[in-house]
């Protein structure tokens, strides 16, 4: 359990200090914070044997341990964490806020929510769960767009990006995938790859490409001839940095919120996306950095399949074997809103 900070009487002269504090509200060096505790309770064997076997035998402890030998030992250690540790008490902690979840989500009891943040952390934890599964991550097919190296727009696939699509079909097949779920966007080209798998899929307008605003359709090399500032503020900070008219990488993680809380709910899932797309959900997996994330590669006819462990998560990426232009463009060197047009345009990828 978390411990209850104290020093709310410390407190001296910020606004949020005038505020009557309850038994949850508290001062931490001045910094106003709400506690919610979060309790996690097992006590179904099966699951405590089973978490055993899968993280704790992992542990440096358990090192050269015979099996067996290292559950005895571990379930001998929860004996005695039970000797000192002290549960949430319906009745004595009925004034704190807090979540208890019994056996991985087989029942909950929520306790005096007060305010969004914590309404959202108990919409997630009693999202979330540990079913073994994967998710599956896939660019559509090579567009039209792409091609020509030319970013966003709505168009449909080239030659190769319908033979990717039927190789995307036979690599789904081949992984013998239980009750698989496929989602796409809005946009024709995830539409029209998903299609190919001859299975039924789900539209979400939430996964639609990054809305490059007045560059949409441009490539590159047009939005430094036209645009050389806004080029260059974007490769200054490319996770906040909005698109005249359009979004940025930061509106992009919001916007696909919905989509995520949906892929915790879910087991197995392709997710047919886009680039920008399918860095936002790359990194919230693997816990990547805001700095990081815009510049994930994720190369076209490239499938990551996402598999979610204990403390982290599998990556393993299935190149299929289907040429496809490059549209990575790393962060150049100079930055600078004075730079040169080569120096701008130095990490630009080739295209017709
Ligand atoms: O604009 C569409 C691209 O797929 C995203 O590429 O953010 O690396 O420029 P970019």
């Amino acid at each position: 359990m978390l411990p209850i900070p104290r020093g709310r009487e410390e407190a001296s002269s910020s606004v949020l200090q005038r505020r009557r504090a309850t038994s949850n509200q508290h001062f931490i060096r001045n910094v106003y914070v709400q506690v919610f505790f979060i309790e996690s309770i097992c006590d179904d064997p099966e699951i405590i044997e089973a978490n055993i076997m899968q993280v704790k035998l992992s542990s440096p402890d358990y090192e050269n341990y015979d099996k067996e030998e290292a559950l005895v030992d571990f379930l001998k250690r929860i004996d005695c964490y039970k000797m000192s540790y002290v549960s949430l008490d319906e009745e004595k902690d009925k004034h704190l806020s807090f979540i208890k979840i019994f056996n991985v989500g087989s029942r909950y009891l929520v306790n005096r929510v007060q305010d969004h943040m914590q309404s959202r952390i108990v919409y997630y934890l009693m999202n979330i769960h540990v079913t073994p599964r994967s998710i599956y991550l896939s660019r559509h097919g090579e567009s039209e767009l792409n091609l020509r190296g030319r970013i966003g727009g709505d168009s449909g696939l080239s030659s190769q990006g319908l033979k990717y699509a039927k190789a995307l079909s036979e690599f789904i097949r081949g992984q013998s995938i239980n009750d698989l779920k496929v989602w796409t966007s809005h946009m024709r080209r995830t539409i029209q790859t998903a299609e190919a798998l001859g299975v039924p899929y789900e539209q979400w307008k939430a996964l639609n490409e990054i809305d490059a605003g007045v560059c949409e359709e441009m490539t590159y090399e047009e939005i430094q001839a036209t645009n050389p500032e806004e080029f260059a503020l974007r490769d200054q900070d490319k996770y906040r940095y909005r698109y005249p008219k359009g979004e940025s990488y930061e509106d992009l993680v919001h916007r696909l919120e919905p989509v995520i809380m949906e892929l915790e709910r879910q087991e197995n899932v392709l997710v047919i996306c886009h680039q920008a797309v399918m860095r936002c959900l790359l990194a919230y997996f693997l816990d990547k950095s805001a700095d990081d994330l815009p510049y994930l590669k994720c190369p076209l006819h490239t499938v990551l399949k996402l598999t979610p462990l204990a403390y982290g998560c599998k990556v393993e990426s299935f190149y299929l074997n289907v040429q496809a232009v490059n549209t990575h463009r790393d962060k150049p060197t100079n930055v600078n809103i004075a730079r040169k047009p080569e120096e701008a345009l130095q990490t630009v990828p080739e295209h017709s």
